[in-house]
Parts: C-alpha cells; sequence; structure tokens
C-alpha cells in the first residue's frame, strides 16, 4: 500500500482507487468503508466492506481495534489462519468460500465480497416462500463431505457463518479456525488426531442445521453424528451459557451503570 491517494472525479469520495497498489493508509480505509459488523466480543473482527471506483466490492476483517493481547494472542494467529485456508482451498478449486486477497497488516484481511448473499437464518424466521430448499442443503452436505476430503476442517461451522445465494448455492465463511490435515504419512500425529476432532465437530453441526429444516434428508453417516454431540461442543455450550453469558452482561450492566451516572 502507498501514501493516500485522491480520486479522480467520476468516482464517489468514499470509494478506493481500482488498484490496490494505491490504497490510502489503513486509517484512512477504515474511515471509507462500510463498518458492515463491529465484534461483539474479543473473538471476533470489525468487518467492513471496501468499494472501488470500478465497482468490485472487498470484505476487510480486522482485530486492529481489539486490545493489545487479544490481538497478539489470538487475533493475528487467526487472521493468518484464515487467510492460508482461504488460498488452499481456492488452489484446490473450492467454489463454496470468499477468495483470499491479502493480509493487508498482521491484524486484517481482505478477501472477496460476496455480494448479494444472506446469512442462514433459523427454520422458523422463514415464510413458506423464503425458506431455502432442499437442494441448499444437499449442497451444504455435499460440499462439507467434499471439503473433508480435501482434508480441511472448518471448526465453526454454524448458521451465522453460512451465506446463502440465490439458487440455493451455500458458502461458507469464517475460517478462523479452519485445519489443514497433515501429510497422510503423519498416521498417529496430534494434527491428524485434531483434524478428526473438527471434522466431527462440523458433520455434528451440519446434521443438526440440516435436521432443523428438512429431517428426511438426514442419511445413515450423519444421523449416527446427530446421536452423539461431541464432548466439547457440550463443554463448550455450558461454558458459554454458564459463565460466558453472565459475564458479558455483567460487563454490559456496569458500562450502563457508568454512562448513567456520568
Ligand atoms: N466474504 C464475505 N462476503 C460477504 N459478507 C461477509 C463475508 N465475510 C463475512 N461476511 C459478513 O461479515 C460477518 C462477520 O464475518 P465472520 O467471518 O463471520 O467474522 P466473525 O469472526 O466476526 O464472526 C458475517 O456474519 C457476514 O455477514
Ligand atoms: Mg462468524
Amino acid at each position: 500500500m502507498q501514501g493516500d491517494s485522491s480520486n479522480n472525479d467520476s468516482c464517489p469520495a468514499d470509494f478506493l482507487p481500482d488498484s490496490l497498489d494505491q490504497w490510502p493508509s489503513f486509517a484512512e480505509l477504515l474511515r471509507r468503508g462500510g463498518l458492515l459488523r463491529k465484534a461483539t466480543s474479543w473473538g471476533n473482527t470489525d468487518t467492513y466492506v471496501l468499494r472501488t471506483c470500478d465497482g468490485t466490492e472487498y470484505l476487510l476483517k480486522t482485530f486492529a481495534r481489539q486490545p493489545f493481547l487479544i490481538r497478539i494472542l489470538l487475533g493475528r494467529i487467526s487472521i493468518r489462519n484464515e487467510y492460508n485456508a482461504l488460498v488452499f482451498l481456492h488452489k484446490k478449486g473450492f467454489q463454496h468460500a470468499p477468495k483470499a486477497i491479502s493480509l493487508l497488516n498482521s491484524d486484517s484481511l481482505l478477501m472477496e465480497y460476496i455480494s448479494g448473499a444472506s446469512q442462514l437464518m433459523k427454520n422458523e424466521k422463514y415464510s413458506e416462500t423464503e425458506r431455502p430448499s432442499p437442494l441448499f442443503f444437499q449442497n451444504l452436505i455435499s460440499l462439507t463431505r467434499d471439503l473433508h476430503q480435501m482434508g480441511v476442517s472448518h471448526g465453526d461451522f454454524r448458521r451465522a457463518n453460512i451465506l446463502r445465494l440465490p439458487g440455493d448455492v451455500p458458502i461458507l465463511i469464517d475460517w478462523t479456525t479452519a485445519m489443514i490435515k497433515c501429510p497422510d504419512h503423519k498416521k498417529f500425529s496430534l494434527c491428524r488426531l485434531f483434524f478428526n476432532v473438527a471434522r466431527k465437530s462440523d458433520l455434528y453441526s451440519l446434521a443438526s442445521i440440516t435436521e432443523s429444516y428438512y429431517p428426511d434428508l438426514l442419511d445413515g453417516e450423519l444421523n449416527q453424528y446427530l446421536d452423539k454431540q461431541p464432548w466439547f461442543l457440550r463443554v463448550g455450550r455450558f461454558l458459554r451459557q454458564k459463565f460466558y453469558r453472565q459475564f458479558i452482561k455483567q460487563l454490559t450492566g456496569r458500562k450502563k451503570h457508568l454512562t448513567d451516572v456520568s
């Protein structure tokens, strides 16, 4: 990236030059970008949409505004991991993930913006006409199996990380926890063990999401996964409900109290 550059007359002020080499400073990118979603906790990113004069849209994920320790211990590792996974998937020809463009700095990843997509919602939130068709879930099942076949697990497989494009095309986003399986000759390594755990967690989530829409789509293998929720997901849910939500409630309560008295 170079220093700031002004746009030509035909281009609105907040749009960026077409060539990434001419993009302004990072602070200026955030200023010009549209904030799509602010981080809801230390564990996730602020996401922005950046537009260039020629109409290209990019998605920027950044931990830059998170506390220093979080950036060092979590942010940088997960942003780089997501970048590596997206590059790997693109090389393998996987069509159901955004394309990584570059790491703008150690806290920030730039990728293709999937335009016209909507986040998958709970079944009960859809009207009869808006609900994704069985084909969407058949596609989701087959892309997940392809993914594992390629030696990649997603690791955070949930509705919020599944986008739906018109034509019942699913796209998986948020690859910060993805794992690439280690080479086959390393049969008993820890890496293979972790990969298997993550793969099972993907399949459990895939089965429970699909079941909440069309239970008949589950085949024997997915039904099996549905019966055994992995212990780490049970523990995760327990910790989230018992401690994390309480902690966030107390924190936001205290913040509100401070603003009320000031
Ligand atoms: N490539 C993309 N194209 C369009 N929207 C995206 C893309 N990546 C993420 N988003 C949007 O940004 C939100 C947050 O992105 P996500 O990768 O899930 O980050 P987080 O780690 O903060 O959950 C998503 O819920 C989705 O709405
Ligand atoms: Mg997410």
